[in-house]
């Protein structure tokens, strides 16, 4: 087991996460650590996605690189929310500019059946990422992720990356029973997976249904929502703070706090003082625009500022984008952003 940093369970982010009054708004952002930060493009050079998510020491490194860049309050572990999948054997493959991309699609309820549930030893290079990447981290919290049942199965169904995840809806409105058994067994192996992460050290978890957007609110509650709740609720026996985030969700924020996250991510499109009502006593994260960045720094720290003043009403609040940094982003601009949330949020 691993002893945590002194200092660590102070810190601004797990303060935050708590709902408890911290010294100024933390910030981290989603694909901090990826293809907008020139040190990871050098360190990536000629190795394939999931061989460098299998590597503890190019994973500690990438992990620790945006960290070390912008001062931000927490890390994100780097891997993908299909690695777990590979852990147990699914013959899948990431492909650079594309995604996720699976050889042989779930159909079936045998193909269901084929998939292991996920053990420990299948992903012994995360205990060790993990492990290495908490002493290096010291007081700077990591968290750890996965993906929720829909937003994989989404992966597995289509077999790659899908704008309006038809086949999976098919699935989940034509064969109620492949797809209970595909959600449970995803269900099992994601919470299985953050389980490895949290026993390794990590600090707090995030569960990503991007894809979540897609669905009806009735759909949602009935067909997907008790699956992720499985997930955030074996999460919540860990001990940690739940962060559960979905893009295009304003019509599921309820639920999404509901479901079990102690802290609901909220997408861009939610203004975020929209979002506090329907997240109820819950922390909120979000949410700039990530093509903020792109505009003039003015206008950037302004909207930013907007976001912070809306913040203020919230139980608490996490600083991040509403969607992960677009690759093209200038590095500089997150640096005058990671500032200038310290800054205007600061209480000195
Ligand atoms: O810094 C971090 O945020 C941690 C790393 C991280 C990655 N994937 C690394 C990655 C995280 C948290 C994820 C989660 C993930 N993966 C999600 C949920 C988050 C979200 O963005 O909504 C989803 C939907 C996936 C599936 C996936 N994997 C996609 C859509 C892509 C991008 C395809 C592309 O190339 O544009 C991937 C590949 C991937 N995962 C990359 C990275 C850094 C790019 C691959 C590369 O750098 O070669």
């Amino acid at each position: 087991m691993h002893h945590p940093a002194p200092g660590l369970s102070e810190s601004p982010f797990l303060l935050a996460a708590r709902g408890e009054p911290v010294p100024h708004t933390p910030v981290w952002f989603m694909r901090q650590a990826g293809r907008s930060l020139p040190e990871y493009r050098a360190i990536r050079e000629g190795v394939a996605m999931l061989d460098a998510c299998m590597d503890p020491a190019l994973v500690t490194e990438i992990t620790l690189q945006p960290v070390r860049r912008y001062g931000v309050d927490a890390a994100i572990f780097f891997s993908d929310i299909v690695l777990p999948l590979k852990a147990v054997g699914v013959d899948l493959d990431i492909k650079p500019g594309v995604g996720p991309v699976v050889a042989q699609p779930v159909r079936t309820l045998e193909d269901v059946a084929a998939i292991p549930d996920l053990e420990p030893g299948h992903v012994p290079f995360i205990t060790e990422a993990v492990g290495s990447l908490v002493s290096e981290l010291g007081a700077t919290p990591l968290i750890g992720f996965a993906g929720a049942p829909f937003t994989v199965a989404s992966y597995l169904v289509e077999g790659g990356p899908s704008k309006d995840h038809a086949l999976t809806k098919a699935m989940m409105f034509g064969a109620p029973d492949v797809w209970d058994a595909l959600m449970r067994k995803i269900a099992d192996i994601s919470a299985a997976y953050l389980e490895v992460q949290v026993a390794a050290g990590a600090s707090a978890v995030q569960l990503f249904d991007s894809w979540a957007g897609a669905l009806t609110p009735a759909d949602y509650r009935d067909l997907v929502m008790p699956h992720s709740a499985r997930v955030l609720a074996r999460a919540g026996g860990l001990g940690v703070p739940r962060i559960h985030f979905g893009v295009g969700t304003t019509n599921l924020l309820a639920m999404m706090g509901e479901a079990g996250a102690d802290v609901v991510g909220v997408d861009w499109r939610t203004p975020l003082a929209d979002a506090l009502p329907l997240v109820g006593d819950r922390v909120v994260q979000g949410n700039l625009d990530p093509t903020l960045v792109f505009a003039p720094t003015d206008v950037m720290l302004a909207r930013a500022a907007e976001v912070l003043d809306a913040g203020r009403a919230a139980k608490g609040h996490v600083f991040n984008l509403g969607h992960g940094v677009i690759p093209a982003t200038d590095p500089d601009q997150l640096a005058r952003l990671t500032d200038f949330v310290h800054e205007h949020s600061g209480r000195g």
